[in-house]
């Protein structure tokens, strides 16, 4: 039988070998010795001899053999194990040695779970069919975060969690905000939750937009908490239909889906994106907007998002809006959605609701502005959440040629569908 005994060379360096035991080194370890079973020792310096011994694995054909090869060297090395160890040490040490023992073998079992359980995740996404997209360094950061699900960019979290999204529950008396980010979701969710809170403001000026309506796929608050949440509940989501709870369709809640024109859709998404500190987009406006036609972008494709909205809209539980009818009539938006909503409200009450949701106040109002996001999920340095809010900001950051790229892609990906955007479509280009 063989032994292959591994000497750690910081071991021998440090606590066995003393004076005398490098001269009998040297005189052991001639420049090339070389022992009975063939290892070679080729240094004459003994820290370099004795590292490069300690890097090597020495071979030997019994435990006696590996005794007289260290009397021959002259050393005095211990190899060391647990029970050796410990018993040089006071009961004390002794007892933190078991703790740090116990704790290693918690973290062992610890972090080898976590592995297990993500490679179990992966897994179980590929087998489903979704393709992870790679990220691309330099330009964010190093870990997966999206994924490409039924022809749609869906985050890693929703991904994980998508036969819960499938199975979820919808009541009849629920409202949903549906959107592709940057839409207005924001802005359209409180009011809805105003209108569906009988005008509840105070409750508006105490929790976040976050907490009065989650975010469905979101990780906080999860699927779990909103299941449970009390009626008539709204959720806001930036799934598409087709990435929705099959339920949907029976129940018919009441929901809302609100498109922007893709132009300035583009120009907000990529600063809100190079504001989060988690995704770490290091980008420019160019690559950003090739991202939006490679569709690489989350949530993403835009034209297949809002197509899928608009072709919902003659469902009687569906009302279909654009931040541009938004912002060229709050007012009548909002009587719209009161009565569509079926909680209509006087004049007075719409003039109200109105200059609350006015862009100045929303930007003020640290309970709808994201400003809880400072620090946390936002990056130092960055774009306020609520931006500028205007129509033809994309005049600022597109060239000529982008402008037709985007034209080119409407025209061609929504046509014959009756969907127009404002500043985009031909008929209502300025
Ligand atoms: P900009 O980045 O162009 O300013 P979402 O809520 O879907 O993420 O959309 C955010 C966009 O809606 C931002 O666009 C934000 O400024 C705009 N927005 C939010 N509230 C608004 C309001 N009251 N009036 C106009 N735009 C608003």
């Amino acid at each position: 039988m063989m032994f292959y005994i591994k000497i750690f060379s910081r071991h021998i360096t440090t606590k066995c070998f003393k004076q005398e035991t490098w001269q009998s080194f040297h005189k052991y370890c001639p420049p090339l010795y070389r022992n009975s079973t063939g290892f070679l020792y080729p240094s004459r310096n003994p820290i370099k001899s004795i590292s490069s011994f300690g890097r090597q694995y020495a071979k030997f054909s019994s435990i006696k053999e590996f005794r007289n090869h260290r009397s021959v060297l002259g050393m005095k090395i211990t190899v060391p194990n647990y029970r050796t160890y410990s018993q040089g040490l006071s009961p004390e040490g002794r007892k933190r040695l078991q703790w740090a023992t116990y704790l290693s073998c918690l973290i062992g079992v610890g972090l080898m779970s976590a592995i297990g359980l993500r490679e179990f995740k992966k897994f179980k996404k590929t087998a489903r069919g979704m393709e992870p997209i790679e990220p691309e360094l330099g330009i964010t950061g190093r870990h997966v975060v999206k994924y490409r699900y039924r022809g749609y960019v869906i985050p890693v979290y929703t991904a994980d969690v998508m036969d819960n999204v499938f199975r979820f529950q919808v009541r009849e008396d629920d409202t949903w905000v549906v959107s592709f980010p940057k839409a207005g979701t924001t802005w359209l969710t409180e009011m809805v939750y105003l209108i569906m809170s009988d005008l509840n403001y105070d409750d508006a000026r105490q929790k976040t937009i976050d907490e009065r309506v989650p975010f469905f796929e979101f990780v906080m608050p999860g699927l779990r908490s909103i299941s449970k949440q009390p009626s008539p509940r709204i959720i806001k989501t930036h799934l598409p239909f087709s990435l929705l709870p099959t339920q949907l369709k029976e129940k018919k809640p009441k929901i809302i889906y609100i498109a922007r024109n893709p132009k300035d859709t583009v120009v907000s998404y990529y600063h809100f994106t190079k504001a989060l500190a988690k995704i770490n987009y290091n980008g420019d406006f160019n690559h950003f907007f090739n991202e939006f036609f490679n569709n690489t972008m989350l949530f993403g494709p835009w034209w297949k998002h809002v197509k899928e909205g608009w072709q919902m809209r003659d469902e009687d539980n569906v009302l279909f809006l654009t931040y541009e009818q938004m912002k060229k009539d709050l007012p009548g938006t909002i009587r719209m959605v009161s009565m569509f909503l079926g909680k209509p409200l006087n004049e007075a009450e719409i003039e109200k609701l109105a200059e609350h949701c006015s862009f100045k106040n929303m930007k003020a109002n640290p309970c709808v502005n994201y400003s809880w996001y400072e620090g946390w999920i936002y990056k130092k340095e960055h774009e306020e959440f609520m931006r500028k809010g205007i129509i033809g900001d994309w005049k600022n950051f597109m060239t000529d040629e982008m402008a037709k790229q985007m034209d080119d892609l409407v025209a061609r990906e929504l046509k014959g569908t009756g969907l127009q955007f404002y500043d985009v479509s031909p008929e209502t280009r300025v």
